[in-house]
């Protein structure tokens, strides 16, 4: 990881990686962001909103066509590369089935099988193998969306070296299927959109439903703000455990109220959703439903077309709106969504009380990072207070560092 993080380091280390596989020189090497979420958390597999942004953070894949139809993944994070003839991907991955691939192989492999639907060259088997290293800057299991980075720039590079013009929203697809029927994590496509369609200085606003984007300015560079991430080192996986159930309580909450998913409740609905569902889906629900409206809310803000005290306001008081929001969100996934831990928890009050004019964690939870908004000159302050904070309950170490809305892929050599 290169916490102040430019992409340079993750591309050489690619390109070196993949001299020492092959021996020879890359055709090219293709690069994807990491992404933290502003907000909008586990409202993307209930058809809602979601306001990522992708962060400097990259990942690298160096690649070269092969001639003999095989392809072979190599990472800096792994020992040993692994091999499989691309007509043999289909075994591997059984569209019906647990698959047969549980390491991080599985995420470029998923990305060169997901390819398969949407490429008809693969029917006649004319494609040509591919040999990809893989190096990344995203920290593993922070909740930044290491997976959907090694996702987006495997697609990249497959897109290129065959030549299949698949536009973002097509590859982010890709990754998603990766990520659902290759790894088994049952996640929505926020991490995947958010890597290929970020812009610079700004958020994705994504409608999960539609997949229809916008690009909201974010300004905090100009207001003097700065988005810390305090990453709390406790790793999750969200193929196992929370995340499945979470997604599960969805689920039923939105059959027990006739609609196909939480996207079509309102917060107008909730007193009824109170009176059909159990306490612990009920709440779960409220999460999803209050939390759509945020994400609605702080696009509002962001774009001037909220009413605070009369009027847009100034950056100023649109990030402390922002902010509100962020706090008001924390909350919902502690209390009700039940997907915080103690050193989130920790990480958000903290920053709070040392002045961040917000914070939540961001991701699926169960580990992973907090974000914090705070001005520039107390950067330093409010880490320091969380580090001194995570030592006397006893915590792992933090890890801090700025993220700075960033774009999307691109071919970096
Ligand atoms: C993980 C998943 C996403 C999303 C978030 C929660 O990051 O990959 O699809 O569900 O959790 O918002």
């Amino acid at each position: 990881m290169t916490p102040a993080g430019t992409a340079a380091s993750a591309v050489a280390d690619a390109a070196d990686l993949f001299r020492t596989l092959t021996g020879s020189e890359p055709d090219g090497v293709w690069s994807a962001p990491g992404r933290a979420n502003l907000i909008g958390e586990h409202t993307d597999y209930n058809d809602g909103f979601v306001l990522p942004f992708a962060i400097q953070q990259r990942t690298a894949a160096a690649a070269r066509l092969r001639t003999d139809g095989r392809i072979r993944v190599a990472s800096t994070f792994a020992a040993e590369p692994v091999e499989v003839a691309l007509s043999d991907l289909e075994a591997l991955f059984p569209s019906d089935g647990v698959p047969a691939l549980a390491e991080w192989a599985a995420y470029p492999l998923g990305v060169a099988w997901a390819l398969r639907a949407v490429v008809p060259a693969w029917a006649s088997a004319t494609l040509p193998g591919v040999d990809i290293a893989i190096a990344s800057e995203v920290p593993v299991g922070a909740g930044l969306s290491s997976s959907a980075a090694i996702e987006g720039a495997t697609g990249s590079a497959l897109n290129a070296l065959w030549t299949l013009g698949l536009d973002p929203v097509t590859l982010a697809q890709a990754g998603r299927r990766a990520e659902n029927e290759a790894v088994g994590a049952p996640t929505g496509i926020m991490d995947q959109m958010a890597s290929m369609l970020g812009v610079a200085d700004a958020a994705v606003f994504l409608d999960c439903r539609t997949l229809a984007t916008r690009s909201v300015p974010l300004g905090f560079a100009e207001a003097g703000l700065e988005v810390l991430v305090i990453d709390t080192r406790v790793t999750h996986a969200h193929s196992t455990g929370g995340y499945r159930e979470r997604r599960a309580s969805c689920e039923r909450g939105a059959a027990a109220l006739g609609v196909v998913a939480l996207r079509d409740v309102t917060p107008a609905d909730l007193p009824r959703a109170a009176e059909v569902l159990d306490d612990v889906d009920f709440r779960r629900v409220r999460h999803v439903v209050t939390e759509d409206q945020r994400v609605l809310d702080a696009v509002a803000v962001l774009d001037g077309s909220a009413v605070l005290d009369g009027s847009a306001g100034g950056l100023r008081d649109r990030a402390q709106a922002l902010g509100a929001l962020l706090v008001a969100s924390h909350a919902s996934m502690r209390d009700d969504f039940e997907i915080s831990i103690p050193e989130l928890d920790t990480a958000v009050d903290v920053a709070l009380a040392h002045g961040a004019i917000g914070a939540r964690m961001t991701g699926g939870g169960f580990g992973g990072a907090a974000i914090a908004l705070v001005d520039s000159e107390l950067v330093t302050p409010v880490s320091d207070a969380v580090r001194a904070a995570f030592a006397a309950c006893g915590f792992a170490d933090p890890h801090l560092f700025t993220v700075a809305p960033s774009d999307g892929p691109r071919r970096d050599v």
